[in-house]
């Protein structure tokens, strides 16, 4: 399957939810670089965009989007990010390019949250299928690791990863996720966690996701 091509669907589509002169929230990944070259076409019709990474900042310059410091904005009419699993409740597990932090931060700026997908991402439980990533600060390794552990999670020090923060990554398989929001609260308060990969108190508003023949839009 092609899922290049999903992609593309999926971020034409989402071009039509942006209004004229807004400023727009960009997460992260290959389906934000799609997006991100769609969105080139259209850039005199926003005033500009806040990014989420460093690495979605050096496409957006290179396409010539201008950006804003987030510290300048009050609040983002939308933000577009793709994920790595969405659930039928709009819950999400991101941060398989490891820029976790910037995107729950942009998404809790948002009005609207538009998650991009293909239909590979679509689950019926999240974490079967990825690992839940959490950023953590290098010092609290170990007993992070204990912590997930002691929740039942298999964590792995992801290789030769820093954040755009200087923090590392830990890729927890194994976790059964009954009850996301439960489990978002209870590894954001483990000592040294920055974020953790679940998204499910700021879920998505609307999903767009696309399938070989059709483009599916899920509301909340
Ligand atoms: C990056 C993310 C991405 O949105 C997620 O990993 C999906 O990436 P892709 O579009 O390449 O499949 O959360 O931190």
């Amino acid at each position: 399957m092609n899922t290049k091509k999903l992609k593309k669907m999926s971020s034409i589509t989402a071009l039509k939810y942006i209004k004229k002169d807004s400023i727009l929230g960009i997460g992260t990944g290959s389906t934000v670089l799609t997006f991100i070259k769609e969105l080139k076409k259209i850039s005199s019709f926003i005033r500009g965009v806040v990014s989420s990474s460093k690495i979605s900042s050096f496409y957006l310059k290179k396409y010539n989007i201008k950006i804003f410091d987030s510290r300048e904005i009050d609040s983002l009419e939308i933000y577009i990010d793709g994920t790595d699993e969405i659930n039928d409740k709009m819950q999400m597990i991101k941060g398989g390019g490891g820029a976790l932090t910037g995107e729950k931060i942009l998404a809790g700026m948002s009005k609207t949250f538009i998650c991009i997908a293909d239909f590979t991402k679509r689950v019926k439980t999240l974490g079967l299928c990825n690992p839940v990533p959490i950023e953590i600060i290098s010092l609290s390794y170990s007993f992070v690791k204990k912590e997930i552990i002691k929740l039942g999670g298999f964590p792995i020090l992801r290789k030769n990863f820093f954040t755009d923060y200087n923090n590392i990554i830990i890729d927890v398989h194994n976790l059964f996720i009954q009850n996301p929001k439960k489990l978002e609260k209870q590894i954001n308060c483990i000592p040294g966690v920055v974020t953790v990969g679940i998204f499910s108190i700021r879920t998505a508003d609307i999903a767009i996701i696309s399938y070989e023949h059709k483009t599916e839009i899920l509301k909340k």
